[in-house]
C-alpha cells in the first residue's frame, strides 16, 4: 500500500534525539530555542513560541489575545476539529462561515455578514496547505478592529502574494507526525508583537516569568528538547520537502483526467499538505474502495464539517447550514503526495485514479 502520509525519519533526526538524551536536558531548552529561531526565519516574523502541539498553539494564542467568555471567533467548518475546540476551551463561541468551492478555504466574502458586536477574532485556516485569501480577510479585520489568528497547522512554508503564512496575524503551526515538517508532536506560534509574545510565553508555562511566581493563569504547553531536536532536523529540509510536494502535485494535475483536481490561484503558494480530488458524493465510497484495493492509501479530510459534529449540536454551537462545506465533505478524497513517493508510486497513483 502506498501510504497517505509517511514521516521522513533519517540519520539526522535519530542523531539529534540521541544528542539530547545524552545531554540529560530533556525539557524545553536550547533545541527549543533554536527551533523557534528557525520558525522566525521561515515565517518572516520577529518571534516564535514553541508549544506541545498545534492545538496548544491555537489555545495559547487565543488566551494571549484575551479571548474568552462572551466573545465570538469566526472560522471555517471545513477544518480539523482542533481549530474549533481551541476556541470553545477559552469559553468563546465559534461562528462558522461557509467555504469557497475551489480553495476549500473560508469564503471571505461571507465573513462580514457573520460579524456581531461580540466578534473578537477571525481564525482563517489554510486548509491542505493552501493559503486563505488574506487581502480580503485583513481588510475586514482592519475595518472591524478584529484580531487575526491564522491556523497554519497544515501550511508551513506556504506564501500568499510573496508573504509567508503565519506573518499576517498570529500564526499557529502543528508539527504533528504527518505534517510537512514534524517533531512527533509539537506546535509553534509566530508573531512580531512583543507584548503578545510575552503573554504567550507565560501562558505556555503556568503563568511564570520568574520560577514559582505565577502572574497569570497558565498551562503546561511546553515543547521538550527531544521534540525540538527532531523538528530542527526536519526544518533543515523544509525547502526540499516542499519542492517535492509541489512537483508531485504538478504531476498529478497534469496527468489526472478522470476526476476534479485541485486548482491553485495566482499568487497562492500552496505547499500541498494534502492533494485532494473530488468525486460525486454517491461515488466516493466505491472510489475509495477501488483505490485502496489497488494499493493506494487515501484520506477523507474531513467527512463531517464542524457545524454538523454531534458534540457541537449538543452544545448548541452548530446546526446552521453550510452548503458548500457540507457538499465538499461528501466529495473529497486525498491522495498520497508526500516527499517519499517514488516515480513508480506517482505513475501508479495516476493510472489508478484515471481508472475511476
Ligand atoms: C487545521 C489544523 N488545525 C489544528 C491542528 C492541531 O494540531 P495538533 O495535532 O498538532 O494539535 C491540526 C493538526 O492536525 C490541523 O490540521
Amino acid at each position: 500500500m502506498i501510504p497517505i502520509s509517511k514521516p521522513y525519519i533519517g540519520e539526522a533526526e535519530k542523531q539529534a534525539v540521541l544528542q539530547v538524551l545524552e545531554s540529560g536536558m530533556l525539557v524545553q531548552g536550547p533545541r527549543t530555542g533554536e527551533l523557534e529561531e528557525k520558525f522566525t526565519a521561515v515565517c518572516d516574523t520577529k518571534y516564535a513560541i514553541a508549544t506541545s502541539s498545534g492545538t496548544a498553539a491555537l489555545h495559547v494564542a487565543l488566551l494571549a489575545h484575551g479571548i474568552g467568555e462572551g466573545d465570538e471567533v469566526i472560522t471555517t467548518p471545513f477544518t480539523f476539529i482542533a481549530s474549533v475546540n481551541s476556541i470553545i476551551f477559552t469559553g468563546a463561541r465559534p461562528i462558522f462561515v461557509d467555504i469557497e468551492e475551489d480553495t476549500f478555504n473560508i469564503n471571505p466574502h461571507l465573513i462580514e455578514a457573520a460579524i456581531t458586536p461580540k466578534t473578537k477574532a477571525l481564525m482563517p485556516v489554510h486548509i491542505y496547505g493552501n493559503p486563505c485569501n488574506m487581502d480580503v480577510i485583513l481588510d475586514i479585520a482592519k475595518r472591524h478592529n478584529l484580531i487575526v489568528i491564522e491556523d497554519a497547522a497544515q501550511a508551513i512554508g506556504a506564501n500568499y502574494k510573496g508573504n509567508r503564512v503565519g506573518s499576517f496575524g498570529s500564526g499557529c503551526f502543528s508539527l504533528y507526525a504527518t505534517k510537512n515538517v514534524m517533531s512527533g508532536e509539537g506546535g509553534m506560534i509566530t508573531t512580531s508583537d512583543e507584548s503578545f509574545v510575552q503573554r504567550c510565553r507565560m501562558i505556555r508555562n503556568h503563568g511564570m516569568q520568574r520560577r514559582y511566581y505565577h502572574d497569570v493563569l497558565g498551562h503546561n504547553f511546553r515543547m521538550t528538547d527531544l521534540h525540538a531536536a527532531i523538528g530542527l532536523a526536519q526544518m533543515a529540509r523544509l525547502e526540499e520537502f516542499t519542492a517535492k510536494r509541489r512537483a508531485n502535485a504538478e504531476f498529478f494535475n497534469s496527468n489526472i483526467h478522470s476526476v476534479l483536481t485541485p486548482t491553485v490561484r495566482f499568487g497562492f503558494g500552496h505547499v500541498w499538505h494534502q492533494y485532494t480530488i473530488r468525486v460525486s458524493g454517491r461515488e466516493r465510497d466505491a472510489a475509495v474502495k477501488q483505490l485502496n484495493e489497488a494499493g493506494i492509501g487515501t484520506g477523507i479530510f474531513y467527512p463531517v464539517p464542524a457545524n454538523r459534529q454531534t458534540y457541537l449540536l449538543t452544545m448548541g454551537l452548530g446546526g446552521n447550514s453550510m452548503p458548500v462545506a457540507e457538499r465538499l465533505a461528501t466529495e473529497v478524497i486525498s491522495l498520497p503526495v508526500h516527499p517519499l513517493l517514488t516515480k513508480a508510486d506517482l505513475d501508479k497513483i495516476v493510472t489508478e485514479v484515471n481508472r475511476l
